[in-house]
């Protein structure tokens, strides 16, 4: 292939880690090798039955059409309404976008607000598109630390000094992926003061926020003083294992609402109208499911912490949300990418380097929970035995 060229922005986007461990572990299946998943953010649970069928009923009932840009108005009064509920947000149907999934909505609002040379702090870890549509638009990446020691949080007064009058938005995410940490409200409230004076917005990914185990969360969206200057994320993909449905929202001031629309309209046009027919119900109807998945989840997640805790060198944090588990390797005295390479390779456990979701992630392995409870005991297993082998011989050398 000759003369092939691309345009300059594009050496700035970056990957993702998942799926390029993905692709590497299913090769690795091919040959006939027996892989334990633990790379992908996905919750192993079926969608939820009701939801299945009130999108197979849309189907039938012939809702194969487009829907308004902005989103089928039916649902995005569900929308509002449980944001109001769950979110304790006051909102309404201007101030929806249906996007097909989260992530869209991380792409519109970086392609909305940021100029080439603006500044965009984001957390580090954190997930990997933040990092690469900041560099995408021109803008500067600034990251700050998410800080084991507490809780994979940000160290506030840190967070404080990276603004400067260059500082266009500032990205939290809670519970957060790659750590399962959750912001404490008080956090939330600190931020909101840090904005209030600025002409600064804030993107709050909010996309595993039904999945919180002890504590509790806040929307800095609920805080009526900052409201208007903040784009909350979410995304039926986590909390109610609809990943392939692709279907997600933002909530923001109507004036950006209807910019997001307009690049809604040059991308997707619309949001697949019976997918939308089934967030309804998905929103408003039971949300048993919801629970009976998050106590799934818990119970997993204090089995991998224990088990990963039981490996020698190895040290997990217990957090609270999300299906993450973040384990500290630094004292095996190893590289993480290099020994998640390893594991995958030798043990056939599919996890990610903890740096692929920023340098501060060095040193620590991500696990996703999203698995059955047998597996999760087949893979630690695999892992402590590896783990042995290596560190005898290394006593040996
Ligand atoms: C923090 C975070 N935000 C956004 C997304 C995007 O999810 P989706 O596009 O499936 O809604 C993910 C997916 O893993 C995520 O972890």
């Amino acid at each position: 292939m000759k003369n092939l060229f691309m345009a300059d922005r594009m050496d700035k986007l970056e990957g993702e880690a998942a799926f390029a461990v993905l692709a590497k572990a299913r090769e690795l299946e091919a040959k006939g090798m027996d892989i334990k998943h633990f790379e992908v953010g996905e919750p192993d649970f079926p969608t939820p039955m009701k939801i299945r069928e009130a999108g197979k009923k849309a189907i039938d009932d012939g809702l194969t059409f487009y829907s308004p840009a902005q989103g089928y108005m039916p649902f995005r009064e569900a929308i509002a309404d449980y944001a109001k509920q769950y979110k304790n947000i006051d909102t309404d149907t201007s101030e929806i976008v249906v996007t097909p999934g989260g992530k869209s909505m991380i792409f519109f609002t970086l392609m909305c607000l940021v100029n080439p040379g603006d500044e965009v702090i984001y957390p580090d870890p954190g997930y990997p598109a933040y990092r690469s549509m900041i560099k995408y638009t021109g803008g500067i990446p600034v990251p700050v630390n998410i800080i084991e020691e507490k809780g994979y949080s940000f160290d506030l007064d840190e967070l404080e000094s990276k603004i400067s009058d260059r500082t266009k938005l500032i990205i939290i995410n809670s519970p957060g992926n790659p750590t399962g940490g959750v912001l404490p409200p008080e956090d939330i409230d600190r931020i909101a003061e840090l904005i209030e004076n600025k002409n600064i917005y804030v993107f709050s990914d909010e996309i595993y926020d039904r999945l919180i185990y002890e504590g509790t969360t806040k929307s800095i969206a609920s805080i009526a003083s900052v409201k208007d200057r903040v784009i909350v994320a979410d995304s039926f993909s986590k909390s109610y294992a609809m990943t392939g449905w692709r279907l997600g929202y933002g909530i923001m001031n109507p004036v950006l609402a209807e910019e997001m629309t307009k690049l809604q309209i040059n991308c997707n046009s619309c949001t697949s109208t019976f997918v939308q027919v089934a967030g309804i119900e998905a929103l408003k109807g039971p949300q048993d499911e919801v629970d009976r998945m998050r106590g799934e989840f818990m119970k997993r997640r204090d089995l991998v912490v224990e088990g990963l805790n039981s490996i020698k060198g190895f040290s997990c944090m217990k957090t609270a949300g999300a299906f993450y588990a973040f384990a500290n390797i630094k004292s095996t005295g190893l590289e993480s990418s290099e020994l998640a390479s390893t594991i995958l390779e030798e043990s056939g456990v599919a996890l990610l380097d903890g740096a692929s979701f920023g340098d501060n992630g060095k040193g620590y392995l991500r696990l996703s929970y999203a698995n059955s409870e047998e597996n999760i005991m087949e893979a630690l297993n695999r892992i402590d035995l590896l783990m042995g082998r290596i560190m005898k011989n290394r006593r040996a050398v």
